[in-house]
């Protein structure tokens, strides 16, 4: 069974001062706006330390992209501070998003040639990403020429490729099936143990939560804050069926319905 550490629900942690602690990310009272719309994330503070794996979880709509998409740079806070002190992170969308026309090992090196890597040491360094990947042998494949699940190998190798200490999933799994999703979460299990990055990975699936992450966050909708966090002690490799990510897995869901309904409640009564 999950031991109580598991279980607990905390408060938010306290806001972090940016770039202190030798923090991995950090973000510092973030408030986004797009122009005059309504308020998307909140006063949103949150420190991931190096070699962290934190998984980010919120229903549909409640910021969970908007937050990833600061992180990486692609778009700015309109009130606080977003810190990748000393990296520029990397980033892999929900979508494999791969060039069709190029095949799996030239979507890898193009990575590898913006990064100012020799053509030479283009060619081995994307075979080494295949194998990390289990994708040696499918380097003369186009995109349309694989599998869902081994296009996002690609995609993640691509990300890797990068050579980021950073690495920011938005639910990079979301379309796959159970099945090809499983062997995923064990295979990027596998990286992350192997490389040591910093995870930063979105989801709306409790269970592929508490299956990859050290920590979860919870966020609330409508604005996005930052609710509860969950300290995810269960050993890895862990399976997304056994009691013990099940357990957790209910705990957190009820929270997050809880925090859905006090949203709607007030909404409600605001209008
Ligand atoms: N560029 C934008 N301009 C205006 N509104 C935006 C923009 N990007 C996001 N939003 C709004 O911000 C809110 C949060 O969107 P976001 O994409 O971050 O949600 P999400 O949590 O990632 O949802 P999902 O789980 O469905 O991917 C939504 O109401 C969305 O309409
Ligand atoms: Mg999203």
């Amino acid at each position: 069974m999950a031991s109580m550490k598991s279980l607990r629900g905390t408060a938010p942690s306290p806001a972090p001062v940016a770039g202190d602690g030798g923090a991995a990310v950090v973000l510092d009272g973030v408030t986004k706006r797009f122009g005059r719309g309504p308020i998307v994330l909140d006063d949103v503070s949150l420190s991931v330390a190096p070699g962290e794996f934190v998984c980010l979880l919120g229903a549909s709509g409640c910021g969970k992209s908007t937050l990833l998409n600061l992180v990486a740079g692609l778009d700015r806070p309109t009130r606080g501070a977003v810190a990748v002190p000393g990296h520029r992170p990397s980033l892999m969308f929900q979508e494999p998003a791969l060039f069709p026309w190029l095949t799996s090992a030239q979507n890898i090196e193009l990575a590898l040639r913006l990064r100012g890597v020799g053509k030479a040491e283009r060619r081995t360094e994307a075979e080494r990403l295949l194998e990390l990947v289990r994708l040696e042998g499918s380097g003369g494949k186009r995109p349309h020429e694989l599998s869902g699940g081994m296009r996002q190998r690609v995609a993640l190798a691509r990300a890797l490729a990068q050579d980021s200490r950073v690495l920011l999933m938005d639910e990079p799994f979301a379309a796959l099936d159970a099945i090809t999703r499983d062997l995923l979460h064990d295979e990027l299990t596998r990286i992350w143990q192997e490389l040591g990055s910093t995870i930063v990975f979105v989801t709306h699936n409790v269970r592929e939560a508490v299956r990859l992450g050290q920590r979860v966050v919870l966020l609330s909708s409508r604005p996005g804050r930052v609710a509860k966090e969950y300290a995810i002690d269960i050993k890895q490799p862990r399976r997304i069926e056994s009691p013990d990510v099940s357990a957790l897995s209910v705990r957190i869901t009820d929270d997050l319905s809880a925090e859905i309904r006090k949203h709607a409640t007030l909404r409600a009564r605001a209008s």
